[in-house]
């Protein structure tokens, strides 16, 4: 049941994998937006009950941007306590050699499109004095196989770092790094961890350290197997 202490949440990405699990956790107490590439009818069904959905394809990183705003505005509301940029591709690369489509795709989706929205909504974040929250990924060090994803992950850092000092006081903002979890987005990229996959971690787990990283407001946080055995999913501020 959604009491007064419920928080307007945006997740973009919450159609499917670490998005959606984290809309799943938190639909019961928080109101919550949900953003996708998909149209409405195709994510129907799937959705926690009384999300809203917004379609926002940040391939187009402006035009994601605006429908973004523009959906905000027409589901009433006119202030943000939480924006969870999570929406993300890869793709893998030949050899370690990624081709100009696959850099361009990745850093629009990925890095582009969340410093626009990161931009736009700016000014419904500090109405609620909110948090922004941006999905890194372990990798954003560096990674062989997916030399544009980890790119655009490490840029993903920096704009926080950057924005966390520029808009202290106002809005707290901080970046999440999580490791290999199950969802599709390896199968997506076109890379196959094979047996390796037995190790990566629920994305439900996934996405309740991510719930209690972001109830913290600490950045940069990684959301490792280490912070999973250490209690990460159980314990921790609640969101
Ligand atoms: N799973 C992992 O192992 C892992 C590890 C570290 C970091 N991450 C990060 O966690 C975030 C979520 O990943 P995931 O594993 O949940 O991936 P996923 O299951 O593939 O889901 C990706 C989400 O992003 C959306 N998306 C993809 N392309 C989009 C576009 N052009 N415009 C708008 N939305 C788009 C998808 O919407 P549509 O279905 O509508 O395309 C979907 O909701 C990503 O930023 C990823 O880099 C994941």
């Amino acid at each position: 049941m959604i009491g007064s202490g419920a928080r307007r949440i945006l997740i973009t990405g919450g159609n499917a994998g670490l998005g959606l699990a984290l809309a799943k956790k938190l639909s019961g107490r928080h109101k919550i937006l949900l953003s996708g590439r998909k149209s409405k009818a195709e994510v129907e069904g799937a959705l926690p009950r009384g999300c809203g959905y917004i379609v926002a394809d940040q391939s187009d990183p402006e035009m994601a941007a605006l429908a973004l705003i523009g959906g905000i505005r027409d589901f009433g509301w006119d202030g943000l306590d939480n924006a969870v940029l999570n929406a993300g591709i890869g793709l893998a690369a030949g050899e370690g050699i990624d081709s100009t489509e696959a850099i361009r795709r990745t850093l629009d989706v990925n890095l582009a499109a969340a410093m626009l929205q990161a931009q736009a909504l700016y000014p419904l974040l500090r109405k609620n004095r909110g948090t922004l929250t941006l999905i890194g990924s372990v990798v954003h060090t560096g990674s062989a196989t997916i030399p544009a994803y980890a790119a655009s992950k490490a840029a993903l850092h920096g704009l926080a770092r950057s924005l966390r000092s520029e808009w202290k006081g106002q809005v707290s903002v901080q970046v999440l790094h999580p490791g290999p979890a199950k969802t599709e987005i390896h199968a997506k990229a076109g890379y196959d961890p094979g047996w390796i996959r037995a190790l990566f971690l629920e994305a439900g787990d996934m996405a309740s350290m991510m719930a209690s990283a972001i109830a913290s407001r600490r950045s940069p946080v990684t959301l490792s197997w280490a912070r999973y055995l250490s209690g990460g999913a159980y314990m921790g501020r609640r969101l």
